[in-house]
């Protein structure tokens, strides 16, 4: 049984304007246990809303979709995601960052404190992970991007989330510190096992991450192809030059180009340049 499984789905938002074609239409798709997928696809073909339906935090208008076998009804903590602008709480230090979720679990339910213990371990454990032991009683405004974008990350595993899902987490952050946080996710996924869904705008990126990469189109937003990886599992940053690499990447490109609007909108400048009166 795969660990996400979409099938038939569908949204039209309620705010959408008359006639507006629908944000996700007739989407399929099983992401296995354990597997990197990667979104791409030009500007409002869906990503977004296909991750939010998946987290439960939107509702889809038709079809299905489950996660580990049980239907998404809402958010549940088997699902966890990390957003572009990191969102982290900027009283609490990097560790109590990491345990907040927690922390709000103990104050609900009745827990002994050898859970408190081993709620503590895996906060260490995963500070370790992300690097960051050092900082751990940073608050987030001394850090840079890239070290509040880890923190974000390991908030989002403390939980053990059987699913990761990701929208555009590295977008805010510079080419160098990107780098690293690829090396980064990927030691994770290694690690944690965790199955991890990650929506981008770079076809680099979803490329050097993903097992495979899911391209979607706009207007509808819909699956257009699914794109096996042609590279080896363990990733090395060289790899972007290679041959399989850079085949993919030009046609992945080409893909979103044709369904962007790009040479739609270009005609249409040059229409209005013909157009204009001279000064
Ligand atoms: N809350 C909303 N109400 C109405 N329409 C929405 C809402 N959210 C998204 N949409 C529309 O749904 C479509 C898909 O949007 P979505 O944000 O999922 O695209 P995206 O692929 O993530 O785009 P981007 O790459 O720019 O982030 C767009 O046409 C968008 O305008
Ligand atoms: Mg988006």
């Amino acid at each position: 049984m795969s660990q996400v499984t979409i099938r038939q789905l569908g949204k039209v938002f309620d705010a959408a304007p008359q006639g507006a074609p629908a944000a996700l239409h007739d989407v399929d798709l099983a992401i296995e246990d354990n597997e990197f997928v990667t979104l791409v696809g030009a500007s409002g073909c869906g990503k977004s809303t296909l991750l939010r339906i998946v987290a439960g935090l939107e509702h889809h208008s038709s079809g299905f979709v489950s996660c580990g076998g049980e239907p998404v009804r809402g958010p549940g903590a088997e699902r966890a995601m990390v957003f572009q602008h990191y969102s982290l709480y900027p009283w609490l230090s990097v560790i109590g960052n990491i345990k907040f979720s927690r922390q709000l679990k103990a104050n609900r339910e009745h827990i002994t404190s050898s859970d408190v213990e081993a709620a503590a371990g895996r906060a260490d454990a995963l500070l370790n992970l992300i690097g960051l032991d050092k900082v751990a009683h940073a608050y987030p405004n001394q850090l840079s991007g890239g070290m509040q974008q880890r923190v974000a990350i390991a908030r989002a595993l403390m939980g053990r989330p059987e699913v990761l899902l990701m929208d555009e987490p590295f977008g805010a952050l510079d080419a160098q510190t990107r780098e690293v946080m690829h090396d980064m996710i990927l030691h994770i996924h290694r690690i944690e096992k965790t199955t991890i869904v990650f929506v981008t705008h770079d076809v680099d990126e979803a490329i050097y991450l993903g097992q495979r990469v899911v391209l979607m189109q706009p207007r509808p937003g819909r699956i257009h192809s699914i794109y096996p990886v042609p590279l080896p599992a363990q990733r090395e940053q060289d790899m972007k030059h290679s041959l399989p690499f850079r085949e993919l990447k030009a046609e992945i490109l080409a893909r979103i180009r044709e369904s962007s609007g790009i040479s739609t909108d270009l005609e249409l400048l040059a229409k209005l340049s013909r157009q204009a009166t001279p000064l």
